[in-house]
């Protein structure tokens, strides 16, 4: 499914107000975290505060380059390459606890979320997911 141009817009605007807020990258890996008992420990030498920076600049990426057409930057490409098989090897089903976590965390910290919003956030991140996990390769 295609967003319309203002359910991207509505998008953009929203994903903005979320990654200005800290506590929505935290609510996100707060989430993350918990939702499968496997994914804790791909984050035991983790540094929390770099790696929120990151997922909000992974989420600027995907919107620039998504927006345009549905493509995935080549710096994400990079990324992909390094959760795939030839790196730490992520199993595919944890990206569906990703998008998950995203939309639940955009609700939590969102004021102006809504149900438009909710399928518009999972929508254009399923999509991007997808493009990123294809590169992936997981096996
Ligand atoms: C499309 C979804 C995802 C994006 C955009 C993303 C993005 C990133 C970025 C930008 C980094 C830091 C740079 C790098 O290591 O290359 C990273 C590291 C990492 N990601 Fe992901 N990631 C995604 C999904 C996942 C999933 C599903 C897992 C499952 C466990 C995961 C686990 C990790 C781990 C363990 C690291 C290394 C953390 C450390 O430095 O200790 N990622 N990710």
């Amino acid at each position: 499914m295609d967003l319309t141009t203002q359910q991207r817009i509505a998008l953009i605007e929203s994903v903005k107000r979320c990654t200005a807020r800290p506590e929505f990258t935290a609510q996100f890996y707060e989430r993350f975290l918990a939702a499968d008992p496997a994914i804790p420990a791909y984050f035991a030498n983790t540094d929390f505060a770099k790696q929120q920076r990151m997922l909000a600049h992974s989420l600027s990426l995907m919107v620039r380059a998504g927006v345009r057409g549905n493509t995935l930057s080549r710096e994400l490409i990079e990324v992909a390459d390094g959760h795939g098989v030839q790196g730490m090897n992520i199993p595919a089903h944890m990206y569906d606890a990703w998008v998950g976590a995203l939309v639940y965390a955009a609700g939590r910290v969102d004021p102006e979320f809504s149900v438009d919003l909710m399928v518009a956030w999972r929508t254009f991140f399923t999509a991007q997911v997808a493009l990123f996990v294809a590169h992936a390769k997981p096996s």
